[in-house]
C-alpha cells in the first residue's frame, strides 16, 4: 500500500495495511444516515447534536450538512487511549459541552465503539443532566463490546476487528486527515 504515491502524500510515507472504507463510500453512507436523522426527529423540537472529540470531528462536520432540519452543534471531550492500539480502560473527560443539555434532544456522536467504555461512562452524564432523548450515532462498530448503556440506533459500518485510521480516527495523533478510513 505503501508504494502508492497518492496515498504515500497523505501519510508521510508511513504504511497503511488496506483501505477499509472509501471517500465514496463513507459519503453515501453519511448521506443516508443524515436523512434517517432528520426524519426521526420531530420539526419543531429543539435537537442539539453532540460530536465527541476529537475522532468525531470530520463525520459530525459531513453529517450535519446531511441532516435537513435546525440543529445546533456542541462537543465534548473524551480520552481512553494513550498512545497505544488498545483502550486504557479509564475515560476522562478532557473537555465539556457549554450547551443547556436539559429538555433538550441530545445526539451523541461518535467516531467508532470499540470497547464501549467511553460511552458507558457519558450516556449516564448526560442523562443526569435532564435531556429530553438521549440518542447515539457511530460512525463505525466493531461489535466487541457487550452490551451498552446506550446503543446506538443509528451505525454508519460494521468494524472489521483492527485498528483503524482516517477520517478523523487516530493513531497517536497521526492519520486524522486521511479522507479514508485505512486499517495500520
Ligand atoms: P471505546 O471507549 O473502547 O468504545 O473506544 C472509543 C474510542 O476509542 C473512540 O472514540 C476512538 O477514539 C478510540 N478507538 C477505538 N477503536 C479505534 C480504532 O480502531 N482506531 C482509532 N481509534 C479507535
Ligand atoms: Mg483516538
Amino acid at each position: 500500500m505503501q508504494s502508492n504515491p497518492e496515498i504515500a502524500a497523505w501519510t508521510g510515507g508511513r504504511p497503511l495495511r488496506r483501505i477499509v472504507f472509501s471517500e465514496g463510500c463513507i459519503a453515501r453512507r453519511v448521506t443516508e444516515i443524515g436523512r434517517e436523522i432528520g426524519a426521526h426527529y420531530p420539526r419543531e423540537e429543539d435537537l442539539l447534536v453532540i460530536g465527541l472529540l476529537k475522532g468525531s470531528f470530520i463525520f459530525l462536520a459531513d453529517l450535519v450538512r446531511q441532516i435537513p432540519r435546525p440543529l445546533h452543534v456542541d462537543f465534548l471531550g473524551a480520552a481512553s487511549y494513550g498512545s497505544g492500539t488498545e483502550s486504557s480502560g479509564e475515560v476522562r473527560l478532557v473537555y465539556d459541552a457549554e450547551a443547556e443539555i436539559a429538555g433538550r434532544h441530545v445526539l451523541l456522536v461518535e467516531d467508532i465503539i470499540d470497547s464501549g467504555n467511553t460511552v458507558n461512562r457519558l450516556a449516564p452524564i448526560l442523562r443526569a443532566r435532564g435531556a429530553r432523548s438521549l440518542e447515539l450515532c457511530a460512525l463505525l462498530h466493531k461489535r466487541l463490546a457487550p452490551p451498552l448503556d446506550l446503543e446506538p440506533r443509528w451505525v454508519g459500518f460494521d468494524a472489521p476487528p483492527e485498528f483503524l485510521v482516517g477520517y478523523g480516527l487516530d493513531h497517536s495523533e497521526n492519520f486524522r486527515s486521511l479522507p479514508f478510513i485505512a486499517s495500520i
